[in-house]
């Protein structure tokens, strides 16, 4: 059987992006085509060169036009896009072209945290000031909305009564961690 072709997404740190790539590197079903990156200097973008990944830069433009991401993909045979830390809106073009195929994550449980402006390090920050018993991490499909796609998968972690955004954050990673590759892999072999 042909192996699954995925393409990632990433903007930034990538710690999501290379845990994927590492984990579907033994998985014979999947083959991690390249890495999408807006951000030349993102250390994803040495990262997955290093780990022997295809690395396509573009510019934010790029991130807009209606048709470039789909002719990419496509002309990649793309089955599924992973957004790992992405951090632009990606046009309704490609969603449209890829229907419950681009799959997201998001560092608390949505629908809370959620939406425009909500990442990284606000998102914790929400939650911190909230006094939120808990938080977690979803991983979902993405559709025109931000943050509201269908959900694939939740996990949660307890909070203490005393947490800081950095000690949020370092449990949310770690789930992210632990479960983000997985799940992908169960979502679409299921299916
Ligand atoms: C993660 O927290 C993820 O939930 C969000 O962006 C962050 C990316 O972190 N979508 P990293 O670049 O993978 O370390």
């Amino acid at each position: 059987m042909k192996p699954i072709k995925i393409a990632i997404f990433a903007s930034g740190e990538g710690s999501n992006a290379e845990t994927i790539i590492r984990y579907f590197a033994s998985k014979p079903d999947f083959e991690v085509v390249f890495l999408l990156s807006n951000k030349e200097t993102a250390p994803i973008v040495r990262k997955a060169k290093s780990l022997g990944i295809s690395v396509v830069i573009c510019s934010n433009k790029d991130v807009e036009d209606i048709s470039f991401l789909v002719d990419l993909c496509k002309t990649k045979e793309i089955d599924y896009i992973i957004l790992a830390g992405f951090l632009r809106k990606i046009p309704n073009t490609l969603i449209a072209a890829y229907p419950e195929k681009i799959i997201n994550i998001h560092p608390s449980l949505l629908p809370k945290y959620g939406g425009e402006g909500m990442y990284g390090k606000f998102v914790h920050e929400a939650v911190l000031a909230a006094k939120e018993k808990e938080s977690g991490i979803s991983i979902h499909y993405v559709s025109e909305e931000f943050d509201s796609g269908r959900i694939i998968a939740q996990y949660r972690i307890a909070l203490g009564d005393n947490e800081t955004v950095e000690t949020i954050q370092e449990k949310v990673r770690q789930l992210e961690h632990q479960h983000f590759a997985p799940t992908i892999a169960r979502e679409i072999l299921n299916m």
